[in-house]
């Protein structure tokens, strides 16, 4: 009897450890240990037969070995479906791969960095300035007096003395500087163009100057496929001995033509800016239809595309420039307005919107 029994155990365990699907142990279970004809159930069930004297020790030795088949069917069980997942897990050749999603610039800053690296080829330096300005920069260095009916042209968003107190809170050490002297002033706002570099920018340096400045601007007004509260603005100005109007187109044209990889034809209409005179409203005819007449151009064959024309002397005078002998271009270009020409976009809206299938586009 002993030895019976040592044998089923040492079967049991053996057919055990060859296991490599979950299903077998099963069926080791039953041959086994099952209710009804397991081999040492039934030995466990015969024991009530034996003679008494023999009946405790066959009894311990028979459970002894229930339990360790027992314990080692669990053990196993552990074991191959551990190793069944991270089979799976690593070698199921039927899953898809996993896709790895990569960022990418946004459309108005692959435009900004283009539209930069053509004016640097140019010559242009390629500078910012603050998005909050001050009264005196966004206009009146600009020839904007209060009160001038030519402010009406640019609505801005003006920032109220808490704000003004919250922001000086929050600059980085390093504008430490800036810090008190935005404490005591009154008449700050987000800038409506990036004309205000201009005269930060003059009041620095003497000419020679050839410089671009891509930035943002916040205007004060209803939105609508072509307004936006916040837009990008190219200002490109040059201030020399001698510049001219013929400088202004010639460079205006190059860049198109860099821009948009095909010769491009400009018109020059008389405007109105009150720190440029003169002042010219720059069309350039229309790409999609040839100039015919096609809804992208309103019919006109003609885009109406950026303000311009030669700086006023009283610009000079603002920044302290000796009378009469700087002449200088400046204009400035709406850089969503490129971005949706060259991407043919319908509604300036869509830049800031957040809409991924807008931006996945591009
Ligand atoms: N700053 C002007 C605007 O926002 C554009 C402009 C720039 C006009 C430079 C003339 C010269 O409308």
């Amino acid at each position: 009897m002993v030895s019976e029994i040592q044998q089923l155990k040492q079967q049991a365990l053996k057919e055990i450890e060859g296991v490599k699907d979950a299903s077998f142990l099963e069926a080791i279970w039953r041959k086994f240990l099952g209710r009804k004809d397991g081999a040492l159930t039934r030995i466990l069930r015969g024991i009530k037969d034996l003679p008494e004297e023999e009946r405790p020790k066959i009894g311990i030795l028979a459970n002894k070995a229930k339990e360790e088949i027992e314990t080692k069917i669990k053990e196993k069980k552990i074991q191959v479906t551990n190793y069944k997942s991270q089979v799976t897990r690593i070698f199921d050749p039927s899953l898809p791969g996993k896709k790895q999603e990569f960022g990418h610039l946004h459309p108005l800053t692959q435009m900004r960095y283009r539209v930069a690296d053509i004016f640097s080829s140019m010559g242009f330096e390629i500078l910012e300035g603050p998005e909050v300005e001050t009264d005196y920069y966004n206009f009146e260095a600009l020839n904007i007096p209060k009160g001038h009916p030519a402010r009406d042209m640019w609505d801005t968003f003006w920032l109220r003395q808490n704000e003004i107190k919250n922001l000086s809170q929050r600059l980085t050490p390093t504008a430490v500087g800036e810090k008190s002297k935005i404490k005591n002033r009154t008449g700050l706002l987000l800038r409506t163009h990036t004309s205000p570099v201009q005269i930060r920018v003059m009041e620095k340096r003497k000419p020679p100057l050839r410089v671009c400045v891509i930035g943002k601007c916040f205007r004060h007004e209803a939105t609508d496929p072509s307004h936006e509260h916040t837009l990008y603005q190219i200002e490109g100005f040059a201030v020399d001995k001698k510049i001219t109007v013929a400088n202004l187109i010639y460079t205006l044209r190059s860049f198109l033509e860099a821009l948009f990889e095909q010769e491009v034809e400009i018109r020059l209409r008389p405007s109105y800016f009150p720190f440029t005179e003169p002042s010219y409203e720059v069309d350039m005819r229309c790409l999609t239809c040839g100039g015919k007449g096609c809804p992208a151009c309103s019919r006109t064959g003609w885009v109406e595309l950026l303000g311009s024309g030669m700086i006023h002397p009283k610009v000079y005078e603002a920044v302290g420039y000796p009378k009469a002998i700087y002449t200088g271009f400046a204009f400035g270009i709406g850089l969503d307005r490129l971005a949706m020409m060259r991407y043919r976009i319908d509604d300036i809206r869509w830049f800031h919107s957040g809409d991924l299938r807008f931006i996945r586009q591009f």
